[in-house]
C-alpha cells in the first residue's frame, strides 16, 4: 500500500485533488491511502469548505490554519508544519498540484528529507518570474520524482529544460531521475465530472443571486498584478463598463477575497462597480461556477484555471495576463491575450460578441481519464 501525502491549500488545488480522490476511491483503494493536509491558505468558507462538501473530497486530517501573509511568512509558517506532519505520518510521497505557496512549501520539506514529490500540472510555463506561480513552479518540477504535464507546451518546456523525456523502464524514479508523463488534465476531468452529474438539476446560481441567466459576460480576477494597483484595477472596471454598455450585457463578477479588499478600501473603485450592469457575487461554489460558465456568452478572467474551463465549456475567453502558460488556447483563436489595457480589453470583447462564424474547440486535453492515469503511474512507480 503506497501512503500519500496530498498537500493542498488554495480553491484551486481543492478542486484539482477531487479528481484524484474520486479516482482513488473508485479504483486504487487497495493500492493507495491518501492522506490529506489542508494549509489553511485560504480559509473562508466558499474558498473552502463549499468544495470539501459539494466535490465530496475526503475531509483533510491536518489543517495547519496558516492563513495570509507575506510569501516569505506565509511558505516559511508551512515549512515549519508540513514538516511535523511529514515526520509524524511518514508517507512514501507526497502529491502536490500547480503552483501556489502550499506547493512550494511541500516540495521543499519533501526533497530535505529525501522523499518523493508527484506533481500534478508540471511543465507548466508562462517564462515571466515576476508572477510568484512561476517561481513555484519551476522549483517544484525540480524537486519532482513524477511530473504529470498536461498539455504538449509543457512538455516542451521541460524538454528545454533539460529533463529526460525517455521513460526509461524498471529505473527507480527520483528528483536526479524524474519520469515525465503526458497525461491530460484533471480539470478536464472535473468539468466532464460535473457537467454529467449535473444534467437535469437545477441548481440556479441565477435564482440564488438574482442574476440574469443569458446575455451576460462572466468576469474572475484576483493577480496582484491586476488588481494590487488602483489605476490598473480602475481601467479593468471602466473597460468593463464600457463593453456592458456598448454590448447591452452584464457583467457577472464573484468576487476573490483579494480583490473584494481592494476595493472596499477606495471609493473610486466602488464607484465603478456600483453601475447596475455589474452585479457582484461572492465567490461561488464549484457546480455554480460552471453554471455560470456553461451560460456566458463571453468569459473574461485572469485565472489560470477559468481560463481553460471557458474552453472546456466552449466558451470565448480574454485573458487579462500579459502571457499564459495555457499557449494553445491562443493557438486555437478562442481566446485572446488582453493584459489589463483598457483598449485591449474592450476591443477583444467587441471581436468575439460581434462574431457571426461559430467557434471551433479541438480536443486539447484529453479524454476525462487523466487522474485514472496519474494514479496508475504512482501506484507502477513509487516504492
Ligand atoms: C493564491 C495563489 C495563486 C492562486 C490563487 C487562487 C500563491 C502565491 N498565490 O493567490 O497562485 O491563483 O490563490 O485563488 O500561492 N483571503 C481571504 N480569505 C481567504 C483567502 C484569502 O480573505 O480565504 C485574502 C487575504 O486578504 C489574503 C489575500 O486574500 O491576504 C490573498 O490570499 P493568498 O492566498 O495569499 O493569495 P491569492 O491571491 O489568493
Ligand atoms: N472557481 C470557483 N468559484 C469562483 C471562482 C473560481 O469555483 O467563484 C473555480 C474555477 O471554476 C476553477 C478554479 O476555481 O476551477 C480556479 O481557481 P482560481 O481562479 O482561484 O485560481 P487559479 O486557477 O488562477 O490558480
Amino acid at each position: 500500500m503506497i501512503k500519500l501525502l496530498t498537500i493542498i491549500g488554495a480553491r484551486p488545488q481543492f478542486i484539482k485533488a477531487a479528481a484524484i480522490s474520486r479516482a482513488i476511491n473508485n479504483e486504487f483503494t487497495s493500492q493507495i491511502n491518501e492522506v490529506i493536509v489542508h494549509t489553511g491558505q485560504h480559509y473562508d468558507e466558499k474558498m473552502s469548505s463549499v468544495f470539501f462538501e459539494e466535490l465530496k473530497i475526503p475531509k483533510e486530517k491536518y489543517n495547519l490554519a496558516i492563513g495570509s501573509g507575506s510569501h516569505a511568512e506565509q511558505t516559511a509558517k508551512m515549512l515549519v508544519e508540513i514538516e511535523k506532519v511529514v515526520e509524524l505520518e511518514k508517507p512514501d510521497a507526497l502529491l502536490l498540484y500547480g503552483d501556489t505557496n502550499s506547493t512550494l512549501a511541500a516540495c521543499l520539506v519533501a526533497i530535505k528529507l529525501h522523499l518523493h514529490t508527484i506533481h500534478v500540472e508540471a511543465g507548466v510555463r508562462s517564462y515571466n518570474k515576476e508572477f510568484p506561480e512561476e517561481v513555484n513552479r519551476i522549483i517544484c518540477d525540480n524537486m519532482s520524482s513524477l511530473l504529470f504535464v498536461p498539455s504538449d507546451a509543457g512538455m516542451d518546456s521541460l524538454k528545454k529544460e533539460g529533463f529526460n523525456m525517455d521513460l526509461i523502464k524498471n529505473t527507480p524514479v527520483s528528483a536526479s531521475h524524474p519520469k515525465v508523463f503526458r497525461c491530460g488534465d484533471i480539470m478536464y476531468d472535473n468539468t466532464l465530472f460535473f457537467v454529467e452529474k449535473n444534467k437535469g438539476t437545477d441548481l440556479s446560481v441565477f435564482k440564488k443571486y438574482i442574476i440574469p441567466s443569458s446575455d451576460y459576460i462572466l468576469t474572475t480576477m484576483h493577480r496582484p498584478s491586476n488588481v494590487d494597483q488602483e489605476e490598473t484595477l480602475e481601467n479593468i472596471l471602466k473597460a468593463l463598463n464600457e463593453i456592458a454598455l456598448v454590448h447591452d450585457k452584464t457583467i457577472v463578477l464573484p468576487l476573490h477575497p483579494r480583490t473584494k479588499k481592494n476595493i472596499e478600501d477606495n471609493s473610486r473603485l466602488k464607484e465603478l462597480i456600483s453601475s447596475e450592469k455589474i452585479i457582484i457575487i461572492p465567490p461561488v461554489s464549484f457546480l455554480e461556477m460552471i453554471e455560470l460558465e456553461g451560460n456566458s456568452d463571453l468569459v473574461v478572467t485572469d485565472s489560470g484555471g477559468v481560463q481553460k474551463e471557458a474552453y472546456f465549456m466552449k466558451k470565448p475567453c480574454l485573458i487579462m495576463l500579459s502571457e499564459t502558460p495555457w499557449t494553445e488556447l491562443l493557438e486555437s483563436n478562442n481566446a485572446l491575450l488582453v493584459d489589463n489595457d483598457y483598449a485591449k480589453i474592450v476591443n477583444g470583447a467587441a471581436h468575439f460578441l460581434n462574431m457571426t462564424t461559430d467557434l471551433i474547440f479541438p480536443s486539447l486535453y484529453g479524454d476525462g481519464k487523466a487522474s485514472e492515469f496519474i494514479c496508475q503511474e504512482i501506484v507502477n512507480n513509487i516504492k
